[in-house]
């Protein structure tokens, strides 16, 4: 692209170069800013910021539109397979069904965990919340997979990341059988990816485990909707920490850390904790409505808002439509989707949440699905981080492939100057 941008300071003319990506985002390239003007730009949050090129995920946050690797969100959760999102996500490319069976296989082949991780996940107490438990885990993963990846050998790369695919879930279900005392068990060969997932955490060792087509239609989907959303909290969480060349496993632990707090996958867990809290008092949307416009209340209105996205969610639409499906076809009556579908009607009309284009997001409806199917409250940001997945492996593996340098923001310094020391003895 040849248009430049001036920047005019000191009496001084400058010149930056525009980037353009494919779907026609552009970008100042200011690499060479502190260098020409010795400047350096402010902007808390990266709300302005690009920290990166990326051809894994693209969003337009105005239209509402979400794309992996150029296929719309919709189409994806429609007719495919998380496995095969996994594999688009990570590699670039559908998988043919031969690529898909070897994925399979070979995730099936590592999908054993270390016995003595029990031990580690042993000595948590039962009340640690699981998030805090897996990102443990995860990165105990490293002590016991101490094999750093040649981030120049395809092999050694495709190793990792069939070796994290198979070992995550099984760490993910047993944060969830250690919570409610279930045996710690592993993963079956003749079954699928999800369907893998949900015998792992439900299968009863008294019973056996017989394979749910509507658990698993509704765990497909939710898992292809959170399987990546480009350079959110947790992901840039990965690809910073990736870039100091810090291995998969650590990374992907700083991740589960990110995506934890409330104002990120945390929400999910957030919001239907307020959606009881709303049942518990009654059911009063409108009083929950004043508390969230209230500026002198701390109070928000959990699932709803976005960073990037000043238009609806469409993932938020998608789950929707599969919450009000599950809930029909297990027969749950579930006062909680009266409240949630109640509020988003409110705050719809509502020129606080109108103005600042306040919308649902992807964890609005999510938690009331993981509830009819039976996940407890606190495991529904692992439910996220289980989607995740893929996408923090693709872009730590973009990041790494093309030899991104360190992440280090710069700083305006605002504290206090020249001070003189003093002894302790006479402060
Ligand atoms: N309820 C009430 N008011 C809100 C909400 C909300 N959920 N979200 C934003 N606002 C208001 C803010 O008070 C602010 O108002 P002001 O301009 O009068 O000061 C304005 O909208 C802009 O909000 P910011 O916090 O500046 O927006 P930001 O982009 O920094 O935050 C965020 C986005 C964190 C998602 C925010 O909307 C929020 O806290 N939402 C609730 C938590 C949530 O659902 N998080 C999940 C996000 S999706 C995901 O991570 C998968």
């Amino acid at each position: 692209m040849d248009k430049k941008v001036q920047l005019i300071y000191d009496n001084n003319t400058y010149e930056f170069p525009l980037v353009e990506g494919t779907e026609k985002e552009t970008g100042i390239d200011i690499k060479t800013l502190r260098a020409q003007t010795g400047l350096v730009t402010l902007d808390p949050g990266f709300k302005n910021s690009g920290s990166c090129q990326s051809e894994v995920t693209f969003l337009n946050g105005e239209k509402g539109e979400l794309k992996y690797r150029g296929y719309s969100i919709e189409d994806l959760a429609d007719g495919a397979d998380f496995l095969e999102v996994a594999y688009l996500l990570i590699f670039g490319e559908l998988p043919t069904q031969a690529q898909l069976e070897k994925f399979q296989s070979d995730i099936h082949k590592e999908s054993l965990v270390d016995e003595d991780l029990k031990l580690i996940l042993k000595s948590f107490p039962r009340s640690a919340h699981p998030m805090g438990a897996l990102a443990s885990l995860t990165s105990a993963l490293t002590a016991f997979n101490p094999e750093s990846v040649d981030i120049d050998s395809d092999q050694d790369m495709y190793e990792a990341i069939v070796t994290i695919m198979a070992k995550f879930p099984v760490l993910c279900a047993w944060t969830h059988r250690k919570v409610k005392g279930l045996p710690l068990n592993y993963s079956n060969s003749s079954l699928g990816y999800v369907d893998n997932i949900a015998q792992m955490m439900f299968r009863r060792p008294t019973e056996n485990y017989v394979s749910n087509d509507i658990v698993n239609r509704a765990l497909n989907k939710l898992l292809i909707l959170h399987a990546d959303h480009e350079q959110n909290c947790s992901t840039s969480t990965v690809r910073i920490v990736g870039s100091s060349h810090a291995g998969l496993f650590a990374s992907i632990s700083a991740g589960i850390s990110a995506l934890w707090g409330p104002l990120h996958g945390g929400a999910n867990q957030a919001v239907l904790e307020m959606l009881e809290a709303i049942n518990k008092d009654g059911g009063d949307t409108k009083k929950f409505m004043a508390k969230a416009k209230d500026k002198n209340d701390p109070f928000r209105l959990m699932g709803f808002g976005h960073r990037v996205y000043k238009n609806f969610d469409p993932r938020a639409r998608i789950i929707k439509k599969s919450a009000d499906e599950v809930l029909n076809e297990l027969g749950i009556n579930d006062p909680i989707l009266d409240i949630a579908k109640g509020l988003e009607q409110e705050a719809l009309n509502d020129p606080y949440f109108v103005d600042r284009k306040l919308y649902p997001n992807v964890d609005f409806y999510s938690g009331i699905i993981y509830r009819a199917l039976g996940i407890p409250t606190e495991m529904f940001t692992v439910m996220f981080a289980l989607g995740r997945l893929p996408g923090w492996i693709a872009q730590w593996r973009e990041m790494r492939k093309n030899n991104e340098p360190i992440g280090r923001p710069r700083q305006i310094y605002t504290g206090q100057v020249d001070k003189v020391f003093t002894d302790i003895s006479k402060r």
